[in-house]
């Protein structure tokens, strides 16, 4: 059997947990995962691309598991009362192709999003950060806050958003999340930056926005960008990248997506796996700015499914669903057709 796990079951699990320690449990798990990176088969995701938005597949495996993640992208999708980024995902077993878990991942997609720029973070701001600007304060922006907050010790958020009510939104829930932390709202994306140890830039639009110039770079920032992933879909000027020390997911899957597309093939950058199995430098020195010209790379997801799946064992939680039949005999497949009841016609 399947294991199917809802959205209910996720927000079960991370109520069972609370979310800091779901998300520390989240980064124990995609570390794990990077620190053997030559042991998984990668390739860039396939996007099918509409005038509107693009919707992702997502593969990877290793000797045992096998993890795909559908994933779409549409910026106008909030103003008709869906979300901009919804998602799910599957886990097999490479052994016999039997799907073992079903889930959801809009949800998972978030924690497993702050994850990961929480693990670079780690190794690629500056230990004695205190203050992050948060310039983008939709569906993701919570996470990315409470993350940073609850496991790199961020005490003040500094927050931008062209939509003032989506801001008014992440205030009333961090204040209510995490009395200790300092929420500050801002008038311009400028004034949010100035004075920030670390610039999370986590947008929504189907443009190369300029969403931070370089201008705003003080020296030892790191600039978290999250929301350019896509072709057409930008958030940094080049000159951001230029001047600084740039790290990516898997390479060849930024330079098509990434804020790095708008610069030429042979512009240097780091694999984060690289760093954190200490074959590259992090950050050198206090004065250089970082950039995890970040995308969302399959193997996030195989680790935020490994995690579910932990979860929903140690708590019991997730239904048996029948996707594959079972079948006394395995050549026998038209047999299971003759037990199936009756469908009641819906003309009747
Ligand atoms: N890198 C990754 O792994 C990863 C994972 C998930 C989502 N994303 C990307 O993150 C982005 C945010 O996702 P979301 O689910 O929060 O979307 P969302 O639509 O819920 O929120 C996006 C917010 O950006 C704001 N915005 C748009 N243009 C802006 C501008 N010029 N200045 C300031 N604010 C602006 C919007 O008003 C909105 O509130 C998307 O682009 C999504 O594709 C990336």
């Amino acid at each position: 059997m399947t294991t199917l796990l809802t959205t209910r079951d996720v927000a079960r699990i991370v109520a069972a947990h609370g979310l800091p320690q779901m998300l520390a449990r989240m980064v124990e798990y995609l570390e794990a995962d990077f620190r053997r990176w030559p042991d998984f088969e990668k390739c860039a995701r396939l996007a099918s691309h509409s005038e509107v938005g693009v919707i992702e597949l997502m593969p990877v495996s290793d000797a045992t598991d096998y993890s795909f993640k559908y994933v779409n992208g549409h910026p106008k999708n909030t103003r008709e009362g869906l979300p901009t980024v919804m998602a799910f995902g599957v886990l097999a077993d490479v052994a016999t192709g039997m799907p073992t878990l079903l889930s959801e991942l809009t949800l998972t997609t978030a924690m497993r999003t702050a994850g990961t720029s929480v693990m670079a973070a780690k190794r690629l701001a500056r230990p004695d950060s205190k203050v992050m600007a948060l310039v983008g304060n939709g569906a993701q922006s919570e996470f990315q806050a409470l993350a940073f907050h609850h496991l790199l010790g961020i005490d003040q958020v500094r927050l931008y958003d062209v939509d003032t009510e989506a801001t008014a939104k992440l205030t009333a829930h961090l204040q209510a999340a995490a009395p200790t932390l300092r929420v500050v709202r801002c008038g311009s994306i400028a004034e949010a930056v100035r004075g920030a140890d670390i610039v999370t830039t986590v947008t929504a639009d189907k443009t190369n926005a300029t969403i931070l110039t370089p201008e705003m770079l003080e020296p030892g920032m790191h600039v978290n960008g999250v929301g350019g992933d896509c072709p057409g879909k930008t958030e940094l000027h080049p000159g951001v990248l230029q001047r600084s020390r740039v790290f990516v997911e898997f390479e060849p899957q930024t330079r098509i997506e990434g804020d790095l597309q708008h610069l030429p093939a042979d512009f240097a950058v780091t694999e984060f796996w690289r760093v954190l199995t200490g074959q590259a430098e992090g950050r050198r020195d206090a004065s250089e700015t970082t950039v995890f010209d970040s995308v969302g790379f399959a193997l996030e997801d195989y680790s935020a499914l490994r995690l579910l799946r932990d979860c929903a064992r140690e708590l019991g939680l997730g239904a048996d669903a029948d996707i594959i039949p079972a079948l006394a005999d395995p050549k026998d497949l038209y047999g299971h057709l003759m037990g199936a009841p009756q469908a009641q016609s819906q003309a009747a």
